[in-house]
């Protein structure tokens, strides 16, 4: 039968979400410490966890309304107004979805023709190729290139077709933790006016920053009525498995990405929705309490990577850390990840899969830090032995 499967999904399955099954199924299977999906191993703060358990007690337990509970956009429109300055409409230009994910499904199914092409980012959430792809559309990349990250301006300028209808503008960054700056913003939202293009903004790290300030492309000059502004309450609350999203627009663009999104799921996680509106309602205390518990985390590993004499780009932000492992032992990076379960016990992906260029990415080995002090210490001790067996 597989033999009859569609194209599309055979280049799907090349794709880093499979990879990560992949390499979680290796993980069980050699008792390795899994570095490799970037999902916290502890909980999100206790008061965020007891509204969910409320919500559920009181009976908030059938279909929201399709745009998403009330008070949660509510609480969207006003956190994006007092941390951003950003207005939106509540009733209308706010609109709750099952995850970051499905707010991008929606907005690159909602806004794309089939020949359209999409400009990204590389590395790049494998989910948007993917999305482009299922839309009928094809992606372009723009290489940001380490240590520092930056792209050059010229090759954005070229990447931008007479087809290219979106651009996808991720920042805070995964995998890199590239905090993208105001001076990079602005070439983006100014090539966004020249060329009439709309900007959708993967924000999932927004709270996470802890170098650099995140500004979203949507503050900028021209840019409020041609963005989908995306975030969700995930990472901000350390709850991944809640599925909250949201994304943020001018009611026509938004009205687009809900006519895609009521096809999607229509709607879903009540209680969550609720849990998610008492946790922003909360202010900044939780996120920042998990900011600052994640930058912790992030110091404690890559400090004893660097001891372990692994060469690391350290993120400004976000979940994970890269390492160059070409510039200390000679080996590719999927080698390295490869074999690493059964030599070290430790599992970590190969940044490759990120990327269409394979070059810039053949040393880089992705970390996910967002685990207990434990997970972490015992990663690390197991790679020391790394050290002294190679
Ligand atoms: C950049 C980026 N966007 C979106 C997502 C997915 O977010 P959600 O779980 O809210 O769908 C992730 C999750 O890892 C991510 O790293």
């Amino acid at each position: 039968m597989t033999d009859r499967l569609p194209r599309l999904n055979s280049r799907l399955q090349g794709l880093g979400t499979t990879v990560f099954a992949t390499m979680s199924a290796l993980a069980e299977a050699t008792g390795s410490v899994n570095l490799g999906q970037g999902f916290p191993d502890y909980d999100g703060p206790p008061e965020v966890l007891e509204a969910a358990q409320e919500a559920i007690a009181s009976g908030h337990n059938q279909y929201p309304p399709g745009r998403g509970i009330l008070p949660l956009r509510r609480a969207v429109a006003e956190h994006h107004r007092q941390r951003y300055g950003l207005e939106f409409d509540p009733e209308r230009e706010v609109l709750v979805t099952a995850g970051a994910t499905e707010a991008l499904a929606g907005a690159i199914l909602a806004l794309c023709e089939v020949g359209d092409e999409v400009v990204m980012f590389e590395p790049y959430y494998d989910a948007y190729p993917a999305l482009a792809a299922m839309a009928g559309a094809s992606h372009r990349v723009v290489t940001l290139r380490p240590p520092r990250w930056d792209f050059d301006p010229t090759e954005l300028r070229r990447a931008v077709t007479a087809r290219t209808r979106l651009i996808i503008v991720n920042s805070p960054h995964n995998p890199t933790g590239k905090v993208f700056t105001d001076a990079e913003l602005a070439q983006i939202a100014s090539l966004c006016v020249e060329r009439d293009l709309i900007a959708i903004t993967d924000e999932v790290y927004e709270h996470l920053v802890f170098e650099g300030t995140h500004r979203p492309l949507a503050t900028f000059e021209g840019m409020r009525d041609r963005t989908v502004t995306i975030s969700s309450a995930g990472k901000t609350f350390s709850v991944t498995g809640w599925k909250v999203g949201w994304a943020c627009a001018s009611s026509d663009l938004l009205q687009a990405v809900l006519t895609a999104k009521q096809f999607l799921t229509f709607a879903g996680g009540t209680p969550f929705q609720h849990a998610v509106a008492t946790a922003l309602g909360m202010g900044d205390s939780a996120a920042e309490a998990v900011c600052k518990d994640l930058r912790w985390r992030r110091d404690r590993f890559c400090d004893g990577l660097r001891e372990l004499g692994f060469a690391v780009l350290e993120p400004a932000s976000g979940y994970f850390a890269m390492t160059d492992v070409s510039a200390t032992g000679g080996v590719d990076a999927t080698s390295f990840c490869a074999e690493a379960p059964r030599r070290f016990g430790v599992v970590a992906i190969p940044a490759d899969v990120f990327f269409d260029h394979k070059a810039p990415a053949a040393g880089l080995v992705r970390w996910a830090y967002c685990k207990t002090t434990a997970t972490l210490d015992e990663a690390l001790r197991r790679l020391a032995g790394r050290a002294e067996s190679s």
